[in-house]
This record gives C-alpha cells, sequence and structure tokens, in this order.
C-alpha cells in the first residue's frame, strides 16, 4: 500500500508499439509522482511532453513498460483490478463528441454506472445527482447533440460522477469550449473538487486555470520539469521560457517591470496585476 498518494506513479518508463521498420521511442522517461486525495493538482507542458499518456496510466488505460503506477496501492498492470481502479479513477477527455453515447442525456450519464454493475433503482439516483451536480438536471431529456460544447463537456464529466470516482483525470476538458463553456466546466469541477473532496487533475494550456490549481505540475519531453503551488512554478519565468512555456499575463507583465528595475512581486491574477501596479500611480483625488 503507497501511503504517500491516492495515485502515486513511480520511474514510470512508456514507449508506444513503433511503426514498422522503427524502433520504439520512450515518451515518459522515468516519471514519478504523487498525487494526494482531495488534491487538485494542474498539469502542464507543451504538446508532445508526454501529458496525456500520463493521464492514460492514471486509470489503466496504459500500463507502464517500466516503472509503476498505484491507485490506492493497487498495482495497474494487475488484469484482475482494472475494473476497480476505473471505479476510482474517471477519464473526461478534450472532445465531447466523442464521448457522449447515447441519444437521451439521462441515458448517457447512466451508461458508466450500468457498466459498472449498478442496481437500476441506485443508478437513477445517481444519474439525478450527477446531473445536479454539473447543474444540467433540467436537460436530462435533451438530445446530447443539441447542447452546446460546455453543456456536453459538462453530461460527459457527469457520465464520470454517476460512476462516484475518488479521482476525476480531465485531458484539456475546455480546449474546444467558447469562454462561456471553459467557466462552465472550470466551475464545475472546482465544485465538485471542494464540496465533494474529489481528487482533480486538470490538463490544460490555459494557464489562468493552472493558477487556481492547488498544485502545479511542469512536464517536458517526458520528465518532470517542476512541481510547486502555483507561485512557486510560475515565478521560475525565466527556466519555464526556455522551455517554451507561458506564464499568465500578469506574472508576464510584473516579470518584465521587474527586468526595467521596478520592485515587482510576481502576480498571478489581473487583480494581484493591478495592486502591484497602484504601488507607482499617483494617489486619486
Ligand atoms: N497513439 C500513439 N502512438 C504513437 N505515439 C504517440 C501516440 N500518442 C502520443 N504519441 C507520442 O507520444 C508523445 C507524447 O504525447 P502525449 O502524451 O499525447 O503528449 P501531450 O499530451 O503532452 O501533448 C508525443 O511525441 C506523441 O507524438
Ligand atoms: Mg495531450
Amino acid at each position: 500500500m503507497s501511503e504517500n498518494g491516492f495515485i502515486s506513479a513511480k520511474d514510470v518508463v512508456f514507449a508506444y508499439e513503433p511503426e514498422e521498420g522503427q524502433t520504439p521511442r520512450n515518451v515518459l522517461e522515468g516519471v514519478s509522482m504523487e498525487i494526494r486525495r482531495g488534491e487538485f493538482v494542474a498539469l502542464l507542458g507543451h504538446n508532445g511532453s508526454g501529458k496525456s499518456t500520463m493521464a492514460k496510466m492514471f486509470n489503466a488505460m496504459l500500463l507502464p513498460t517500466g516503472g509503476k503506477v498505484f491507485v490506492e496501492g493497487m498495482d495497474t498492470v494487475d488484469d484482475a483490478i482494472v475494473f476497480e481502479i476505473r471505479r476510482r479513477v474517471g477519464l473526461v477527455l478534450q472532445n465531447p463528441d466523442n464521448q457522449l453515447v447515447a441519444s437521451v442525456v439521462e441515458e448517457d450519464v447512466a451508461f458508466g454506472p450500468e457498466n459498472l454493475g449498478v442496481p437500476p433503482e441506485e443508478i437513477r439516483r445517481r444519474v439525478d445527482e450527477a446531473l445536479r451536480a454539473v447543474g444540467m438536471y433540467d436537460f436530462r431529456l435533451n438530445a446530447p447533440y443539441k447542447l452546446s460544447g460546455g453543456q456536453k463537456q459538462r453530461i460527459a464529466i457527469a457520465g464520470i460522477i454517476a460512476m462516484e470516482p475518488d479521482c476525476i483525470v480531465l485531458d484539456e476538458p475546455t480546449a474546444m469550449l467558447d469562454p462561456q463553456g471553459r467557466t462552465e466546466v472550470l466551475e464545475t469541477i472546482h465544485r465538485l473538487n471542494e464540496e465533494k473532496g474529489i481528487t482533480i487533475v486538470l490538463i490544460t494550456h490555459y494557464m489562468d486555470e493552472a493558477v487556481q490549481a492547488g498544485r502545479v505540475i511542469v512536464m517536458d519531453g517526458g520528465h518532470i520539469l517542476m512541481t510547486g503551488d502555483p507561485r512557486e512554478v510560475f515565478s521560475q519565468v525565466e527556466l519555464l521560457k526556455q522551455h517554451q512555456l507561458d506564464v499568465p499575463q500578469a506574472t508576464e507583465l510584473t516579470h518584465r517591470l521587474r527586468g526595467m528595475g521596478f520592485p515587482m512581486p510576481c502576480t498571478l491574477t489581473a487583480e494581484e496585476c493591478v495592486e502591484a501596479l497602484a504601488a507607482y500611480l499617483p494617489p486619486v483625488g
């Protein structure tokens, strides 16, 4: 039993099956990380750094070619417990259209628990609760294809919640959404974390989403580049830039001003940035 993390990856190495004539190439090269129960972790890194591959390790959709992944101490390579792992760790992908299977919203949400063999009356309760949790109960009899991107993604999340997982891993869930849809999805996952204690691993390339996480893990070229709370990570502007990674806009501005000789703090949000700038402005009135 791993005592450190709810999910625990130890020296994980992974290579996809190579195309004919090609040699296998490691896309994860010894990744170790711990995700603690109840955490909200943002996983960052530019394209190809191995984030999606890592996400699929967390619910045994992919198995390490070297090293180990444990979920509540259960080794993901153990065939007999894949079911137990998938019940605990749900995966939400980028494109909601690929995740919705039924023609009515509530049937879609019921799909997961049905596959788990949950009794019908219990499914009814779970589906209603999951739809309320994502603010989509009023749409339960609608056709998913008629919903907006943000609404579809919330239905996909409801389908995962209905399986009552301890942890939800979301792989760029807002990448295909408009600003309104992004806000809906972000608010939903924060509420699930805060009110239900569901552990969240959010893969994102939006820095403003990462700023709201409890902890940030940055991957680069199949390795972990750094980890820490958002301020610890984003204060390392130069290191992030060397690895072609962005920082939040506020952080960028105060960093540049610091370079011009203004003793600015590291800011993460527009509000913090305004406060730091206000110190240099003459008082109003
Ligand atoms: N199904 C696959 N087959 C072969 N190579 C893959 C496959 N999926 C991803 N890769 C490669 O693995 C590396 C890591 O990809 P991925 O985990 O998707 O990174 P990220 O999510 O950070 O963009 C990339 O070089 C990518 O091209
Ligand atoms: Mg990816």
